[in-house]
């Protein structure tokens, strides 16, 4: 396995809209473990394969206190949402930076899990905020873009800084 460099912003390869996976390989199958390695190591409870310059429908997910509880996601796809919830919110792309976001409090997410299967995975909560969050990355969309201009262009700039640093 291996830990694989992840995108900052405002990098514009995080627009990049991922492309759908018509079949499976056992190259897909090695960059899913590379993204959970990468993703407990970071360590954070999502990642999306935009954010290491992949750009095709997967995301990893584990918000489980023991880290035990991986989900691995091709191709995921919101089928039905319902609610609003308002939740703080980060991202490895965006490091050091939480703000809240609105968004639906339940959804109802179809995907292929990694043997293939048609999955459908009803979820609320952190869960729900967090495959939103994930499925957003895919869209080349990120967190910041649901905050005011004012304090993404401030978050652009805290990072710029930082990333010649
Ligand atoms: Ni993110």
């Amino acid at each position: 396995m291996a830990l694989l460099d992840i995108l900052c912003f405002p990098d514009e390869r995080l627009r990049t809209r991922a492309k759908r996976i018509e079949q499976i390989t056992p190259a897909h199958l090695q960059l899913i473990d590379n993204m959970l390695e990468t993703m407990y190591a970071a360590p954070g409870i999502g990642l999306a394969a935009t954010q290491i310059n992949v750009h095709e429908q997967i995301i990893v997910i584990d918000i489980s206190e023991d880290k035990n509880e991986p989900y691995c996601l091709i191709n995921p796809q919101v089928i039905s949402h319902s609610g609003k919830e308002k939740m703080e919110e980060g991202c490895l792309s965006v490091p050091e930076t939480y703000a809240e976001v609105e968004r639906a409090d339940s959804v109802v997410v179809s995907y292929l899990d990694r043997k293939g299967n048609e999955v459908k995975l009803e979820a609320d909560g952190l869960l729900a905020v967090c495959l939103q969050h994930e499925i957003d990355h895919l869209q080349g969309k990120l967190f910041v873009d649901y905050l005011s201009r004012l304090k993404r262009d401030r978050i652009r700039k805290k990072l710029v800084k930082q990333q010649r640093m």
